[in-house]
């Protein structure tokens, strides 16, 4: 990995994604590739190229792909789950059209691929606890039906094609630089500006329900640690489970109440969103990606909260 694209580097994950590899990759061309009507700016304009690459423009990707001898493409453009129930053409138009673009580009110029799929690619079929690397997905969200077939997809291109694609099933994501926009998992990044900023958290989940969520620091180092793996031993690709810490909406508010007492929390359920978390499992077993490429999370469920509180502070001067 030398010279990267990232597809959507304005986004909650490519944000800091893209900075982390200028910083890790400093003799490359990291190009932050966004769509006109959310530009990069501040540091991550300065930082490094960036150039407009709209998914859905498969000339735009390869015209990029060759100016800057791209041999890397993280492919971080996606509605999250949300916004995907409201507009499932788009999700579709951009998860499964958008990536076929991709993959194309890179099979005639020999990129390898990174295309980040969810906990939402399983659905009520599936088992909920310890849920396996290879299982019944049937996913019954948009959102859901395009991070599967974003799978499937990827791994017909390596096996047919011999493109390197590679990926993580992610968590719920939760960073204190890039909020999340329309996720089902929101509510654990919501939670904590609304402690730091003194304000009483109106959760949209219901107590009792659990889903996977990861500190931002480990989704990253997984982004990159997948794609500089040994090949060889690899015996999945697309997509790997990843875990560090499973909670629901009461967890998380005792552990932030702890270090914030007069922390407040109400319930105002959101019926789509909790319709969505209960067909998602409650935590995925992760030992394919510990034993094939040697995973392992930094952040418990208190590193993270103790981290997210001292920097929100200094973000909002709280
Ligand atoms: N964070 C995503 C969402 O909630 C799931 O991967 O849509």
């Amino acid at each position: 990995m030398k010279n990267v694209l990232i597809i959507g580097s304005t986004g909650q994950i490519g944000s800091e994604l893209t900075m982390k590899l200028r910083a890790e990759y400093a003799e490359g061309n990291i190009v932050a590739g966004y769509i006109p009507s959310a530009p990069p700016t501040g540091v991550l304009a300065e930082s490094g190229p960036s150039e407009v690459v709209d998914i859905t423009n498969a000339k735009q990707i390869a015209e990029v792909v060759d100016k800057y001898h791209i041999d890397t493409i993280y492919n971080l453009a996606a509605l999250l789950s949300a916004v995907a129930e409201n507009k499932p053409q788009l999700a579709w138009h951009i998860g499964i059209d958008g990536l076929m673009n991709v993959l194309e580009v890179s099979r005639e110029k020999k990129c390898a691929v990174f295309t980040p799929s969810s906990i939402g690619s399983f659905g009520p079929n599936a088992p909920k606890d310890g849920t396996p690397q290879d299982t019944i997905q049937q996913p019954r969200t948009m959102y859901g039906v395009t991070k599967v077939s974003g799978e499937l997809l990827s791994n017909y291109y390596a096996l047919k094609f011999g493109v390197d694609t590679r990926s993580v099933r992610f968590p719920g994501l939760i960073s204190y630089v890039t909020p999340p926009g329309g996720g089902t998992t929101d509510y654990a990044v919501d939670i904590y500006y609304s402690a730091v900023k003194g304000e009483k958290f109106v959760c949209p989940i219901a107590p009792g329900t659990f889903m996977d969520m990861m500190y931002m620091p480990d989704a990253l180092r997984a982004a990159i640690e997948i794609m500089e793996a040994n090949p060889t031993r690899l015996r999945h690709r697309n997509s790997f489970n990843i875990a560090s810490m499973s909670f629901d909406p009461n967890i998380i508010y005792a552990k932030i109440k702890e270090y914030i007492p007069e922390f407040e929390m109400e319930f105002q359920v959101d019926p789509l969103r909790q319709a969505i978390a209960e067909s998602w499992p409650n935590k995925l077993d992760d030992t394919c990606a510990r034993v094939e490429w040697d995973w392992k999370p930094q952040y418990d469920l208190d590193a993270m909260t103790r981290d997210m509180i001292e920097k929100l502070r200094a973000k909002l001067k709280k």
